[in-house]
């Protein structure tokens, strides 16, 4: 399998399963588009993977989704370099302990888990849609017991790690599931993928939390796998709209199909972004 010739521009890319993922994605001789917070970490990502490839096509791009205005530039200067984008992984994401509020005004994880990929495919389309392979994948699933809090949407009221984080993760699947659903006609195939637990620096902020996490979990080379899988595979590329877990399509819980409330979040979401005039 090649993905020679294929544009791809994976977010968080800097560690974890972004940087294993850019690893396998730049050997399959994808022209891969790093998107990282800082240039001293994105470039220290970008010497690791060329000390064990030669040819690498790897374009680094730096951007931080905590900031709008940063954003902004990312998206002005990717459409300025590049004429279509054949796949999105949406892969960056960030686990505050304590409640942290962007430049923006945005609770943090609220921004750059689910504002910053929502910005991102709805920008792109155009490019996503001059492709071959117009993929967005986003990463991460909640548990179909999560129910969305429309009066605390950003967790003013009720703040907690897990939960809070958990349910950016819920927002980011309910706009996965309603782009699918806009889209499905112009082709664009969106999928929601878990790659499972995988040893990261994810929970740095609780170092104890986030060694026992580390301990149960699998090594990020075979995470990185199951999302390959999800670029590649031939099954996932036909269906938009639909969650992989680990390399096994799920069923979608009744909740998450709930079109009422993914149409008033994507609404909600739409009104926050609108005065930054983005796409
Ligand atoms: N670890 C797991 O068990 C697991 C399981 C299922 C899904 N996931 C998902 O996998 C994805 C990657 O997580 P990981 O475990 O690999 O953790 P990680 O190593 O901490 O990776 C997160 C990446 O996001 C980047 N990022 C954070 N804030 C950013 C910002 N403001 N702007 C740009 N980039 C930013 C980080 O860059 P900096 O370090 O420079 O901030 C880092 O490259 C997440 O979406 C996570 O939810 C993880």
């Amino acid at each position: 399998m090649t993905l020679s010739g294929k544009n791809c521009l994976i977010t968080g890319a800097s560690s974890g399963l972004g940087l294993a993922v850019s690893k396998k994605i730049v050997n399959m001789g994808a022209s891969t588009i790093m998107l990282c917070r800082t240039k001293e970490e994105g470039e220290n990502a970008v010497l690791e993977i060329k000390k064990d490839t030669s040819n690498a096509s790897i374009d680094l791009m730096i951007c931080d989704l905590a900031s709008m205005k940063s954003i902004q530039s990312f998206i002005i200067d990717f459409k300025r370099k590049y004429s279509k984008l054949d796949i999105l992984f949406n892969n960056a994401a960030v686990m505050k302990q304590k409640r942290t509020v962007t430049e923006d005004g945005f609770e943090m994880m609220f921004q750059v888990n689910y504002l910053a990929p929502f910005i991102l495919m709805n920008s792109f389309l155009e490019l996503l849609k001059n492709s071959s392979s117009h993929q967005v994948i986003n990463n991460g699933r909640p548990s179909d017991k999560l129910r969305l809090d429309f009066d605390d949407l950003q967790f003013q009221k009720n703040y907690h790690m897990y939960n809070s984080f958990f349910q950016t993760k819920l927002y980011l699947f309910f706009s996965s599931l309603e782009l699918a659903r806009r889209h499905v006609s112009d082709g664009i195939i969106v999928t929601q993928a878990d790659p499972g637990p995988f040893k990261s620096n994810l929970v740095r902020d609780v170092p104890l939390a986030g060694w026992v996490k580390n301990l149960i979990s699998s090594p990020v080379d075979k995470a990185a796998e199951n999302i390959l899988f999800v670029m590649t595979s031939d099954e996932v590329k036909i269906k938009t709209g639909k969650l992989f877990v680990k390399k096994n399509e799920r069923p979608l819980a009744s909740y998450w199909n709930d079109t009422h409330i993914r149409e008033r979040l994507w609404s909600i979401t739409e009104t926050l972004i609108n005065k930054y005039q983005i796409y």
